[in-house]
């Protein structure tokens, strides 16, 4: 009966816009806009007790883990709290960067894995954050009052970002809280977040990359898995429970909340929510938008990242340093590379930009309909603009990512910029001069950290090449289209690139530890006014920052424009259509169940894996499918304790929830509040979802709990671990 029921209710969603679980919500509109589907679904919890600012509620054990850049808080993945002392549960792959960090050749976490006996086993990892969120609450009538009378687009900006700066700041005050307001439907709302940034926190357990990689690159993006991508953290406070830098005297964390665990595992239709931080969608492309992407922002972003992945692989396949101190950097790239293709080949294949085109002609017709005639050129000024923009992205791509970010040494060059022009002024300040020496000299080792000249000439000589066999010459820089080529005249371009590089890695002093120490002994004006390394980011820095940059910059703000306006109609034209804003790293919940689905003709995949599949999987002579013999024992023993299910071990399912990146190590959460799973990908057949959510094909890849708590329990026998947690057996 309950089954027939939500049957038909799928039905009619499907039948009125085709996108039931579709949306990343507001946990604070959840009671409005979705609790009635979500209890239908099988909910159990009230609004209430999922979102309150009263008292404490789930969403008080979910943090976003966060690090610093240039004094802002960047969020990149979501962890949850699952113990009364300040445990947290995210993925492994969220944790990588830190266990690499943590690792050495001798002392290699990120193959062997890591646990720590007890607390004072437990390491701290630097700039590491993990902010959790007090309220959420909407500002939109406070920000758009202000800018009713504005006249220009620019006078509105400026208007807005004042607004802003001035509910952050009340939100503060008196409080050992941050707050962020963040724009949402394009601008069309705003919402402000206060929250709760704790600094101490530290590595408790990780799994073997043979667990918490497994299958590395070639099964990322991809159903079926058999990745046990998990690991745990705690967050510490100081002894008055306040966030706090690390410090040894710090105490495990009291959350507010934290999340029982339940051992009764999932099945087909089984309800499930996950809140997290998803990081960037764009679900309201017109067909001319998705075409960009399609071929124009992948297409280029894909040729330079594969060449950069290439050359990176190679060294690391034969040095053990270099490995580990690339390995979370290559992960990265190597993960939106993967996503970037699935993108481009989904955008290809299905009818995704068709259907759009259709929607986009409805919209038209709609917009030619009503009285006010505003929205009518809507798609075609979004077709126009993505057309002019196609050239200066291709540009602006291959000048930022291969040419100032190829070789991690062009944009250290900033650093002694101020130095250049105080050794080359008439009455330098000595004492000035001598403090910017020594605060230069301790910046050294960072300079050359993570720094290997040979991997490192090769990417600057080939990005160099790919950018002029893919850049026109009439559009390249000055310094690459002229200066270069004059300076070698009469080479071929190939020769000149190679001449240059040579003349870099043997002259310049970034290229060199040694020399730079040895300028810095006896620093002179000459040195840096000749060093080859500087004529290059000279050469295009001032053109890229003055030229490159605005245009794409004043592209954007018309891209904006358009972007509000659009979302504006959308609303008129669709009004009965729950819209739900695109993901911006704030804290979003998505509802669904747990799905099987069928990706192509003849082929069905399950809704579950089983530790069976990864012995299948296993290939010693792969890396990436290595499994460690104490696994193969305990498989082989069947030693699988409560965590089995007819005898099976699970290790990974899919649901139908909606979530991006961002949203990597979220809790999935059962009708009764509990947690079943740790949400950790998407899926290779639909990976266009950024664009587009498909209930038919976009899953949601979770490990499940029940193999975390067994990798847990019975791989690493953390009996102390186990006894933190609260189990729903
Ligand atoms: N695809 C996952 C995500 O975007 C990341 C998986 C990382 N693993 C890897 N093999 N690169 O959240």
């Amino acid at each position: 009966m309950k089954n027939r029921v939500l049957g038909v209710f799928l039905f009619i969603c499907i039948f009125f816009y085709g996108r039931c679980d579709e949306g990343m919500w507001l946990l604070n509109l959840i009671g409005e806009l979705n609790y009635n589907d979500m209890q239908k679904l099988g909910c159990k919890l009230t609004p209430d007790q999922i979102y309150s600012i009263n008292k404490s509620s789930l969403k008080d054990a979910i943090f976003q883990l966060m690090n610093e850049v240039k004094g802002e808080y960047v969020g990149f993945c979501t962890a949850e709290a699952v113990s009364p002392n300040g445990l947290i549960f995210t993925n492994h792959h969220c944790g990588y960067d830190a266990i690499a960090k943590l690792s050495t050749v001798e002392r290699d976490y990120l193959t062997e894995g890591f646990w720590a006996k007890n607390y004072s086993e437990e390491l701290p990892v630097e700039g590491l954050y993990a902010s959790r969120i007090v309220k959420i609450e909407d500002v939109t009538n406070r920000i758009l009052e202000g800018i009713k009378n504005a006249v220009s687009e620019e006078e509105k900006k400026t208007l807005i970002k004042k607004a802003i700066e001035k509910i952050e700041k009340e939100a503060k005050e008196n409080t050992h809280y941050e707050a962020k307001v963040k724009e949402f439907y394009a601008g069309n709302e705003y919402y402000l977040f206060v929250f709760e940034v704790f600094k101490d926190i530290r590595l408790v357990g990780a799994p073997p990359s043979s667990i918490g990689k497994f299958g590395g690159d070639t099964d990322n993006w991809m159903w079926p898995r058999h990745t046990g991508d998990f690991c745990v953290f705690r967050i510490y406070t100081a002894p008055d429970g306040k966030p706090a830098k690390y410090n040894k005297d710090n105490i495990p964390y009291k959350p507010l909340y934290y999340l029982p665990i339940s051992l009764k595992g999932i099945k087909p239709n089984d309800f499930t929510m996950i809140i997290g931080f998803p990081g960037q969608t764009e679900r309201y492309l017109t067909a001319s938008g998705m075409t960009f992407k399609r071929d124009v922002f992948n297409p280029t972003l894909i040729k330079i990242i594969e060449k950069k992945l290439n050359i990176w692989k190679n060294f690391m396949n034969i040095n053990n340093e270099i490995r580990i101190a690339l390995a979370s950097e290559y992960a990265a790239l190597a993960n939106a590379y993967k996503l970037w293709l699935g993108e481009v080949e989904n955008l290809r294949k299905t009818d995704v930009i068709e259907k759009q085109r259709e929607f986009d002609k409805q919209f038209v017709k709609w917009a030619n309909s009503i009285e006010d005639k505003k929205y009518s050129t809507l798609v075609e000024d979004y077709s126009n603009l993505y057309k002019s923009m196609a050239k200066p992205i291709t540009h602006l791509i291959y000048i930022s990512v291969a040419l100032l970010q190829g070789s991690s040494q062009v944009l250290k060059v900033q650093e002694f910029m101020h130095l250049k022009s105080l050794l080359n002024s008439k009455n330098v300040d000595k004492a000035e001069l001598k403090k910017n020496i020594e605060e230069l000299r301790v910046k050294v080792d960072d300079i050359f950290k993570e720094y290997y000249p040979q991997l490192d000439k090769e990417v600057f000589f080939e990005m160099l090449k790919m950018y002029y066999r893919n850049i026109p010459k009439e559009e390249q820089l000055k310094f690459l289209s002229t200066d270069l080529p004059k300076k070698y005249k009469g080479k071929t371009i190939e020769n000149t690139i190679y001449l240059f590089v040579n003349n870099v890695f043997s002259k310049s002093i970034f290229t060199d530890k040694k020399r730079m120490l040895e300028f810095l002994n006896n620093p002179k004006a000459k040195i840096l006014n000749n060093d080859p390394l500087i004529h290059f980011f000279e050469g295009i820095i001032g053109e890229y920052q003055f030229k490159i940059v605005p245009a794409y910059t004043s592209m954007n703000s018309k891209l904006e424009v358009l972007n509000k306006k659009y979302i504006e109609a959308l609303r008129k034209f669709q009004p009965d259509r729950k819209f739900y804003p695109d993901a911006n790293g704030t804290m979003r919940l998505t509802y669904g169940t747990v799905q099987p689905y069928k990706p192509k003709d003849a082929v069905y995949y399950n809704y579950i894996t089983y530790l069976d599949g990864v012995i299948e999987k296993m290939d010693d002579s792969n890396p990436e499918f290595k499994v460690s013999s104490r696994l193969v024992e305990l498989y082989n023993k069947k030693d699988f304790g409560r965590y089995a299910e007819n005898n099976r071990l699970p290790v990974a399912f899919i649901s139908d929830n909606d979530i991006t990146g961002g949203n990597s190590g979220s809790p999935v959460i059962n009708g009764n509040g509990e947690l079943v799973g740790i949400a950790f990908d998407g899926n290779w057949d639909w990976l266009c979802s950024n664009y587009v959510y498909n209930k038919n094909l976009q899953r949601t890849i979770n490990v499940d709990i029940r193999y975390v708590l067994w990798v847990i329990d019975k791989f690493a026998n953390c009996s102390h671990i186990m006894n933190e947690l609260k189990i729903i057996e």
